[in-house]
């Protein structure tokens, strides 16, 4: 396994409310296969529409070192925010779309065709590009791919094998769709606002 899982503080808002939050904790597999056991029963168990509406998540990047990959929390939904390396990058870069099960950019910013290049995955804006930010639920049946791990040195969901590559597409089902991008913005050059 490289670089692994860690603790990340985010603030989400809802409203006038606040609440600080701290996340996952461990790269260790038992606590991620757990984690990816129970999120369908989780998912029952949120706020209500009018609350998860209003709601966002700020991450601070500042905290997350070259490598890691973290998650937070944005509507009750896990979210991957990864620092890739050059070489991660390089290699999402180098795939062509015709190579992909799913073509399609699944970003939440861009146009609905938008193609899944790794540019049109990735954060925009100069510099920005190691920044992926994907929500952590495997498009397959809703479990929790676990980071750096498959053959596509993405993530790899326990589930039933899925395999997604450095830029968070499906490339090994029976997961039919990229890993979502969230809605987000760069609120400064060290922190973003996801919702
Ligand atoms: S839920 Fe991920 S492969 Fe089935």
């Amino acid at each position: 396994m490289r670089g692994k899982e860690t603790i990340v503080a985010a603030t989400e808002t809802a409203g006038t409310t606040r609440r600080d939050f701290l996340y996952i904790a461990t790269g260790a597999m038992g606590a991620v296969g757990a984690a990816a056991a129970v999120w369908p029963f989780i998912s029952q168990l949120q706020p209500d529409a009018s609350v998860l509406a209003l709601s966002s998540t700020e991450v601070d990047l500042s905290q997350i070192q070259e490598g890691q990959i973290v998650t937070v929390k944005w509507r009750g939904k896990p979210v991957f925010v990864w620092n890739r390396t050059a070489a991660d990058i390089e290699k999402a870069k180098a795939t062509e779309i015709s190579a992909l099960i799913d073509p399609v950019a699944r970003n939440a910013n861009l146009p609905a065709e938008a193609p899944a290049t790794d540019q049109n995955r990735a954060a925009e804006g100069e510099g920005r590009e190691k920044w992926l930010v994907v929500i952590g639920i495997c498009t397959h049946l809703g479990c929790v791919p676990i980071g750096h791990m498959g053959e596509f040195d993405g993530w790899f969901c326990p589930c039933h094998g899925s395999e997604y590559d450095s830029a968070g597409r499906v490339r090994r089902g029976p997961a039919p769709e990229n890993l979502a991008v969230p809605p987000y913005s760069f609120v400064s050059d060290t922190k973003i606002s996801i919702g």
